[in-house]
């Protein structure tokens, strides 16, 4: 089997910077608390009604298809990872499709849900298909449109002040050098603990419905002027059970533990050590994260790339965003090895290797 590689790559970033002073003028938070817990000096927010996700992941797209010399008539296959989608159906994959204006090409298209772990997820992907000789054209997309969906009251602030807007995007196709490209991806997820960084309205989970009259009703078929009310009930208004929750604690303390685990597992299948790495991109979840995985593996600063200060945490644009701002700043040469790492909701999480 023949590897694949990484052959053009772009991010797009929303124009409107929210800085911690601007968000501590809507509810209660400050600058210091943010940045101390979190490294987080700004983040960019999408302009409403004119950006959506998957306006900001063809953005991105675009770049990656003429770094990789390619039309995007060209792309094969289109994997779209994001937990901010435009609809809840149809997924972005196709909007992005119609965005790059391919809707006559014959490629397919793929939506995955895994968040912060979602461009990782479909790097492996896209991985498979290229070496398998199945496609020579994969287009792997992570953007979110985080901003239209927090809780800038008091009560979400936890979650609001940790995430920004983005998109970033890799085209991979096969490696001419069999020494060359993604040496290995590693895959893993645990959905026990599933609602401890969730976003569970809308959802068909079965919560209850709520009839016109105020009642509340949760078995058989809700009589039909319920129907409305299907996914979001007044008490999940009332509640503001349609935003994020997140028991933040938990998250930092279980991803401490899995980023260097999967970090290990990569480089133990490969055969190299932590020493061989050129440069780590972790999933930018929260900076005091980084630098326990960094303190872990025993790398120096300047291994590891961290931009979460400018761009909060983008959740599946993380990855792509910071590895393509880091090869843009030379920070990744040829013959590097690039580890890639997250940590998410699901939970789940994952590990690349690329010899670059
Ligand atoms: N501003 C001011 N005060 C706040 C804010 C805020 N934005 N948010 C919470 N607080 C308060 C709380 O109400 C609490 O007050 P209390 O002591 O009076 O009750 C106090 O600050 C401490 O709250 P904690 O939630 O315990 O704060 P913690 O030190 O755990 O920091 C944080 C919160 C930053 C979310 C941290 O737990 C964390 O980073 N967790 C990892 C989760 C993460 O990174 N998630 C990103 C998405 S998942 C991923 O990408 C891996």
């Amino acid at each position: 089997m023949s590897r694949s590689k990484i052959a053009g790559i772009g991010y797009y970033v929303p124009e409107r910077v929210v800085t911690n002073q601007e968000l501590s003028g809507i509810m209660d938070t400050s600058d210091e608390w943010i940045q101390e817990r979190t490294g987080i000096r700004e983040r960019r927010y999408g302009k409403k009604h004119e950006e959506t996700t998957s306006t900001m992941g063809a953005a991105a797209a675009r770049i990656a298809c003429e770094r990789a010399g390619i039309d995007p008539s060209e792309i094969d296959f289109i994997v779209f990872a994001t937990l901010s989608p435009d609809y809840y159906f149809p997924g972005c994959g196709v909007l992005l499709q119609r965005e790059l204006g391919i809707t006559k090409s014959e490629a397919g298209a793929l939506d995955i849900r895994n968040q912060c772990s979602g461009f990782l997820y479909g790097l492996s992907i896209a991985d498979q298909f290229v070496k398998t000789g199945m496609y020579k054209n994969v287009l792997v997309v992570g953007s979110e449109m985080h901003s239209m969906g927090l809780d800038f009251s008091d009560r979400g602030r936890n979650v609001t002040v940790i995430f920004g807007d983005g998109a970033g995007a890799v085209i991979v196709q096969p490696s001419d050098n069999p020494e060359k490209g993604i040496l290995t991806t590693k895959l893993h997820s645990d959905g026990t603990y599933a609602e401890k960084l969730a976003f569970i309205n809308p959802g068909a989970h079965g919560g209850y419905h709520l009839t016109k009259m105020g009642e509340e009703f949760d078995y058989g078929y809700p009589p039909a002027d319920t129907y409305g009310e299907i996914f979001i009930t007044e008490k999940m208004f009332r509640d503001g059970q349609y935003y994020p929750n997140m028991e933040g604690q938990f998250v930092f303390k279980l991803a401490i533990q899995k980023f260097p685990e999967v970090i290990h597992e990569a480089l133990k299948e490969t055969g190299l050590q932590t020493s061989d790495i050129s440069l780590l991109v972790p999933h930018q979840a929260n900076l005091r994260i980084s630098q326990m995985v960094q303190r872990s593996l025993g790398l120096r600063d300047d291994q590891v790339w961290n931009n979460i200060q400018k761009y909060g945490n983008t959740t599946a644009a993380s990855v792509p965003i910071a590895l393509c701002e880091a090869w843009e700043a030379g920070k990744v040469k040829e013959g590097d090895l690039v580890c890639l790492a997250a940590f998410g909701s699901g939970f789940t999480w994952g590990s690349a290797l690329i010899r670059w």
